[in-house]
This record gives structure tokens, C-alpha cells and sequence, in this order.
């Protein structure tokens, strides 16, 4: 079994983007500049966008985090997204989701320019990506891919099964491995709450993406020896051992899958980490010009 070792890999990437943000810098050019909308005091969420603009930093980017009490209206949400969309100094943006129930996400997202649409949620990116466009590629599922071409794991004609359909990771995934592509070219199957004989499809698994936000889903008696497992969950559930209180728990029973595994990830230290240098990497890529 062969530990995938996100922690390595994500640093290894900040380290080529830093350099090329040194490069930028001395030829003269604009450093990248991403922007976070964050909502409301969710302890996950604080974490998630402090990392992101902590990443920034080490990379040498601009960042500006803009914060807004869980009270905020959707007109206000809607004038600040508009705002960014035409500032010129800011290269790329993200909304932090979850948003409080009285604000219309997909009107949010909607409203963000695709052209500064980092986290790649809007129609027209994910419309793109799904038809093999240039486009910013979400985050997760881009970092996912990433890890697999690192690690040269070979996705053409293995089977593939997605665990989870949601909007920011199985979904996307999913397409992208099913693509007619250098990593991609694989046959997926797409499991989710309804899904009959779940166990048995697993079985048939060369590789799991395991995204379905429940902890240690994935048993060891759903996995077939030798399979690799991506393990994509991060709930945050109480623990008196970390200083913060709270630990990630991954949607993978690690300790009895592990063992059957060619491969699997670590959680926290696997796909977490690779979401956040995705990010930087698509920012990079706005601030280039590279997509749009
Ligand atoms: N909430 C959970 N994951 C993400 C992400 O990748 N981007 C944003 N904006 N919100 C999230």
C-alpha cells in the first residue's frame, strides 16, 4: 500500500507556483490577486478561506478577504459580487458556500463574471469543462486529477466509482475522469443516496472517489485488494486531542481499508490540501489570462 501524500505534492506546487509569481515580479508584470467573500462565523468555513488567503501569502499572491455578518441581504451579496467583478486589480474571486438559507446561491454564483469564476462554479464553466472547453475547473476535482497524474496512476479504461453527485465534487469528477483525455478515458460509475447494490458496485472498483460527506462510509468489505481509494471527506467532528477542538474525518474506514489498497489518501494530508493549491493554480491562470 502506497500512502498518496497530498502534503508533498501541494508543496511541491506552491513552491513552482511561487516561482513563477517571482518571475512575474520581475519582469514587471501584475502579481495575482484572488478576493474571498466570506459569510457568517461556520467554524468550517473560517478555516477553509483563512487557509486559502494564508496560501496566498506563501506563494507571494495579493489576497483581500472580505467578511459579512450571517445578516447580510442578498442585494448587498449581489452589489459586492458586482463590485469585484469590475475591479481591475482583483484577478479572481470565490463566494464561500455554505451561504445562509435566506441568500439564493446559484444567484450568487450567477452573478460572478466565469472570467474571474476561480472555484469554477459558474454555469459557463462548468458548461466548458463538461464539453472539454478551457475553463476553470473546481477546485477538489481538479486536485483529485492532479494527484493521479502525480502519482502516474493510470485512469484509461479502469473503472471508476464516484460516491456522491454534488455540484462542487462528484459531479465534476466525475466528467472529468469519463473525459476523452491523457487522464481521463475512464469508465465511471456515479453513486449517490439511491443508489441499489452500492457495496457491489464498489466491488467492481478499480478506483473510489469516496465524496459523500459521511464518516468511514467506505468499509473495508466494499473494496476489492489492490484498488485505489480517494478519500475526499472532511467532516469536522469533536476531539479532545487537537487544539481547536474539533478533528476531519475522512469518509473512508482508513484503518481497515488502507491494508487492500495500491493506493490511498490520507485524511487530512491528501485531497484537502490539493483544493487549496487548485485554487492558487486557477488564479494563477486569471491573472495570465490563460482560459478566457
Ligand atoms: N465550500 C466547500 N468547498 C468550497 C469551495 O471549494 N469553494 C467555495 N467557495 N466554497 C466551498
Amino acid at each position: 500500500m502506497q500512502l498518496i501524500d497530498g502534503k508533498k505534492i501541494s508543496a511541491e506546487i506552491k513552491e513552482e507556483i511561487a516561482q513563477e509569481v517571482a518571475r512575474i515580479k520581475q519582469g514587471g508584470g501584475k502579481i495575482p490577486h484572488l478576493a474571498a467573500i466570506l459569510v457568517g462565523h461556520d467554524g468550517g468555513s473560517e478555516t477553509y478561506v483563512a487557509n486559502k488567503v494564508k496560501s496566498c501569502e506563501e506563494v507571494g499572491f495579493k489576497s483581500t478577504l472580505i467578511r459579512y455578518e450571517d445578516n447580510v441581504t442578498e442585494k448587498e451579496l449581489l452589489a459586492k459580487v458586482n463590485e469585484l467583478n469590475n475591479n481591475t486589480d482583483i484577478d479572481g474571486f470565490i463566494v464561500q458556500l455554505p451561504l445562509p438559507k435566506h441568500i439564493d446561491e446559484n444567484k450568487i454564483i450567477e452573478a460572478i463574471n466565469p472570467e474571474k469564476d476561480v472555484d469554477g462554479f459558474h454555469p459557463v464553466n462548468v458548461g466548458r469543462m463538461s464539453i472539454g472547453l478551457p475553463s476553470f475547473v473546481s477546485a477538489t476535482p481538479a486536485g483529485i486529477v492532479e494527484l493521479l497524474k502525480r502519482y502516474n496512476i493510470e485512469t484509461s479504461g479502469k473503472h471508476c466509482v464516484v460516491i456522491g453527485r454534488s455540484n462542487i465534487v462528484g459531479r465534476p469528477v466525475s466528467i472529468l475522469l469519463s473525459q476523452k483525455s491523457k487522464h481521463g478515458d475512464a469508465t465511471v460509475t456515479v453513486c449517490h443516496s439511491r443508489t441499489k447494490n452500492l457495496k457491489e458496485i464498489c466491488l467492481q472498483a478499480d478506483i473510489i472517489i469516496a465524496a459523500i460527506g459521511i464518516p468511514e462510509f467506505v468499509k473495508a468489505d466494499m473494496v476489492k485488494e489492490g484498488a485505489i481509494v480517494i478519500d475526499v471527506g472532511t467532516t469536522r467532528v469533536k476531539s479532545d486531542l487537537t487544539k481547536s477542538g474539533y478533528k476531519l474525518k475522512g469518509d473512508v474506514d482508513f484503518e481497515n481499508v488502507a491494508p487492500k489498497c495500491s493506493y490511498i489518501t490520507p485524511v487530512p494530508g491528501g485531497v484537502g490540501l490539493m483544493t487549496i493549491v487548485s485554487l492558487l493554480l486557477n488564479t494563477l491562470k486569471a491573472a495570465k489570462k490563460e482560459v478566457f
